[in-house]
């Protein structure tokens, strides 16, 4: 089928906006700054991509989703319902949806967006971010970066070589609650931040559903669970006690609960929770963390990850009965760690204590004490009170999320960056690919000082 070309928009970029000579490069047509919807293909249909598109559909004056490339059958047919995406636009690879867009680059002059939504899995992230970047693409790329220290800067290089917007991951640092909290933090008004203990609660049943049965279970397919849970805390962190720098770090943690050895007694050889005599006491149970919440008409977060499309009893079910969901968390091949302590020095002399624990009943909402020379604050993602020790007042305030996963932050991040494409402004992101380098440096670091048992950086 020959492509609808004149649904892809040509390149925008704003006057003085620092990548002239990216269209040039190309032998792209240069349309001038504009209002238009910036334009995103979005690569990988899943939980991800579709959280970053939902934006679109509540926006549509701001941005519209025209490509999408994803292999699910299903899961490509929504997303490409919901946006309206033409046929000819819809691939089943990143790769097709490149090769689609090397080919109207050279017949019509045009890319088949402004920008791309990199929504696939770790390993994928540098790859597909080196090909889009490449063709001038404005890169939105999933946390983490990358599972290696060498292909992390070889994508800051490529970024950096392209000229183009690159966002990150990093959504806390985009929620309402995270934005409040660092303006208080970097306008110093309670002095110099000289301590901050920062706990990231993964939640009991998200670990067993991401960590030990899911996509990020075994490092030899993703990385470790310091650098897929927690780089964006590492980040945060690191945003707060800036202009310091991370000088030593130290770490321990480990797979402590999730193996062989912990497997009550009662639960026998059982390897499925369907065969299972412990499993209605078990927390970890897959019939209630999928079965019962959509037997309640709850087909969001996790359920809807484990089926290609709408969850129903019968695909969920048939998950459960053969794939890894269903699986004992006692009885997998996980391997990386459930709970990890890091502490973190910076160039200032300030201290960090970090700590990532899958055994919690809150899921993802972190909890922060910062200590400054002149005052605190105390917040959980939600609230957060600041005490002024000079006046002796404590304040509390209670930033408004819109809504969305993250307080907030995923909807921050990717109005963040559509504003950024549009205005071809990279500082509205706040950070740029050098910066995101730093972080994932620090989590490398502090990954090696918990295998190496000394201090790192
Ligand atoms: N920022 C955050 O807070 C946050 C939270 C969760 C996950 N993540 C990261 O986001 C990324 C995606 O995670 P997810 O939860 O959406 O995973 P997911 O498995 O739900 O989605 C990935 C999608 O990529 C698709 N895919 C596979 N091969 C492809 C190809 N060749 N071309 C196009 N699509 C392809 C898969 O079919 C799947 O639908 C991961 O890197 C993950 O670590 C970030």
């Amino acid at each position: 089928m020959p492509l609808n070309t004149a649904a892809i928009k040509p390149w925008k970029r704003s006057p003085g906006s620092g990548h002239s000579s990216l269209p040039s490069r190309m032998g792209i047509d240069i349309a001038s700054y504009s209002n238009e919807p910036v334009t995103l293909a979005i690569v990988g249909c899943g939980s991800r991509g579709k959280a970053y598109s939902a934006y679109a559909i509540g926006e549509p004056t701001k941005c519209k989703v025209v490509a999408v490339a994803e292999p699910r059958p299903k899961t490509r047919k929504l997303m490409t319902e919901a946006h309206l995406v033409d046929k000819t636009l819809t691939f089943e690879s990143w790769q097709d949806l490149l090769k689609a867009s090397e080919e109207t680059v050279k017949t019509v002059g045009k890319r088949l967006a402004d920008a791309v939504i990199i929504a696939v899995q770790d390993r994928m992230h540098l790859e597909v971010t080196l090909a889009f970047a490449e063709q001038g693409y404005h890169i939105l790329c999933e946390k983490p970066m990358a599972t290696s220290i060498e292909d992390c800067i070889k994508m800051e290089a490529a970024v950096k070589k392209a000229n183009i917007i690159f966002g990150m991951g990093h959504v806390l640092r985009y929620s309402p609650y995270n934005k409040a909290v660092s303006e208080f933090v970097l306008s110093r008004e309670l002095g110099q931040l000289v301590n901050v203990v920062h706990v990231e609660p993964v939640g009991y049943f998200h670990y067993a559903h991401s960590y030990v049965r899911g996509n990020w279970s075994k490092e030899e397919e993703c990385s470790f669970s310091l650098m897929t849970k927690s780089c964006h805390d590492i980040d945060l962190l690191c945003h707060w006690l800036s202009p310091g720098t991370p000088k030593r770090v130290s770490s321990f943690g480990s797979l402590l609960h999730f193996r062989k050895e912990s497997k009550p007694r009662e639960a026998g050889d059982a390897k499925r929770c369907f065969d299972c005599a412990y499993e209605r006491t078990c927390p970890y149970s897959a019939k209630k963390i999928y079965l019962e919440p959509l037997s309640k008409g709850q087909i969001g977060w996790p359920v809807a990850t484990i089926v290609d499309g709408i969850p129903d009893i019968e695909n969920v079910t048939s998950a459960l009965q053969h794939g890894s969901y269903g699986r004992c968390v006692y009885e997998h091949d996980n391997n990386v760690c459930d709970n990890q302590v890091v502490n973190l020095e910076f160039s200032n002399g300030a201290t960090v204590s970090f700590t990532m624990i899958a055994q919690t009943e809150r899921i993802c909402e972190r909890q922060s004490r910062l200590h400054f020379s002149h005052g605190e604050i105390i917040g959980d993602m939600n609230t957060f009170t600041v005490t002024d020790f000079r006046t002796g007042k404590t304040t509390h305030h209670a930033p408004k999320s819109e809504g969305g996963n993250h307080g907030g932050g995923d909807i921050g991040l990717i109005r963040t960056f559509v504003e950024a494409v549009r205005t071809g402004q990279q500082e509205l992101l706040g950070t740029n690919v050098s910066e995101v380098l730093k972080s994932h440096l620090t989590v490398f670091a502090a990954e090696q000082s918990r295998r190496m048992g000394r201090c790192g950086l």
